[in-house]
């Protein structure tokens, strides 16, 4: 097995990953392995690469992912991800996006073992850290799971020791990347499989895994689990998965806490010029499943998106929430709620669950 667990990871999402998300993860949750967005290696090799690959360090453990299928690039895209201090390597072998795969990466490469185990042999003899694969379990409405097991034949056989598996097919022709992480079946069955039939590799289920049962039931056949949409939509759920998975007190143990430590990074980030809507969007479902969610969605997004909004925007709606229970923070109060919608502009209405 290898040095790093991936017991809970979350998963790399476009758009969603980025490193003030992942900040703010950190705050939750002290085990699980943070995963950038894909960046093509292409990008970085002839891009900003500090923009690129920029983290903080109290993210780690902290992966990047590359999309690429130029086994020289992707070598040298993983020395750079070495140099700038990354815990571990993955390469794209799962996006369906028809953008992607006319560049020939992502989820094509699942027809194309020998490049990615090149690519994967390459990465390794380059680098310390460990280098891993993100797949799907197949193509179009190929059920067998021939192509799965032949790109991780090939993989083992180049040194790859973790497979993370989308427990779906790719459908490469007719639909969105979106429909792509719904329609096609989940098929979680073909991944226990694998892991049956390759012991020795760390594999890594991922796709449609909800709460923590579900990543109990998942625990049973496979060595990790990862989240992709639930931990971005309701980060707080990775609080409990410490506490429940790694037997730890996470970091800030209230979700007024995690807030309370995340201000004054948001402080740092707007006075290098962020604005605070690209960092507040990442908070929004900080509340999901706890009355008031709704009043704090709304009121950090019509907040955030005000001219001259800053720290001090995001610390008032703060203030409001935990107004009355600063000793014993827990779900905001119903005083708290009630205020921030009769503020100007907030006309929400507290909705338990939203
Ligand atoms: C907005 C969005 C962006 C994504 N971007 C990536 C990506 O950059 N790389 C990748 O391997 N998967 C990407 N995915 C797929 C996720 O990593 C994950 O495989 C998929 O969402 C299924 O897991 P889930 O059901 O837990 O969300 C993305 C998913 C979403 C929702």
């Amino acid at each position: 097995m290898p040095a790093l667990a991936h017991k809970i990871c979350v998963a790399p999402m476009m758009e969603c990953t980025d490193r003030h998300q992942r900040y703010f993860m950190r705050l939750i949750t002290r085990f699980t392995v943070l995963y950038t967005e894909m960046i093509p290696v292409a990008a970085l090799l002839n891009g900003d690469r500090q923009r690129l690959l920029r983290f903080d360090e109290s993210e780690h453990p902290v992966a990047v992912q590359l999309g690429g299928s130029d086994r020289a690039a992707l070598r040298d895209g993983a020395k750079l991800a070495e140099d700038f201090g990354y815990d571990e390597v993955n390469i794209n072998v799962g996006c369906p996006s028809p953008r992607v795969n006319a560049g020939r990466f992502g989820a094509c490469l699942l027809d194309e073992p020998d490049i990615v185990a090149d690519s994967v042999a390459l990465m390794r003899a380059a680098v310390d850290i460990p280098v891993t694969v993100k797949t799907r379990i197949g193509l179009d409405h190929d059920e067998s799971a021939s192509r799965l097991y032949r790109l991780v034949s090939r993989i083992e056989q180049a040194g790859c020791t973790t497979v993370v598996v989308h427990a779906r097919n790719a459908w490469l022709n007719g639909l969105s990347p979106k429909e792509n992480r719904d329609v096609p079946p989940l098929r979680y069955p073909v991944v226990h499989a694998l892991k049956r039939d390759f012991p020795h590799l760390e594999i890594v289920v991922n796709g449609g895994i909800r709460d923590l049962h579900d990543v109990r039931e998942q625990l049973r056949h496979c060595d990790g689990v990862m989240l992709g949409r639930e931990a971005y939509a309701n980060p707080f759920l990775l609080a409990e998965a410490d506490r429940e998975f790694f037997g730890a007190a996470p970091h800030a143990c209230t979700r007024e806490a995690v807030l309370y430590r995340f201000l004054p990074y948001l402080e740092r980030q707007l006075a290098e010029g962020v604005p605070l809507s690209a960092i507040t969007r990442h908070i929004l479902g900080l509340y999901r499943g706890v009355p008031g969610a709704r009043a704090w969605r709304r009121a950090v997004s019509e907040r955030s998106r005000a001219k001259r909004a800053d720290a001090v925007t995001l610390r008032e709606v703060a203030h409001l929430l935990t107004a009355g229970a600063p000793a014993s923070p827990g779900p905001p109060s119903a005083e708290s709620v009630a205020a921030l919608s009769s503020r100007p502009g907030m006309h929400a209405k507290s909705s338990p669950g939203a």
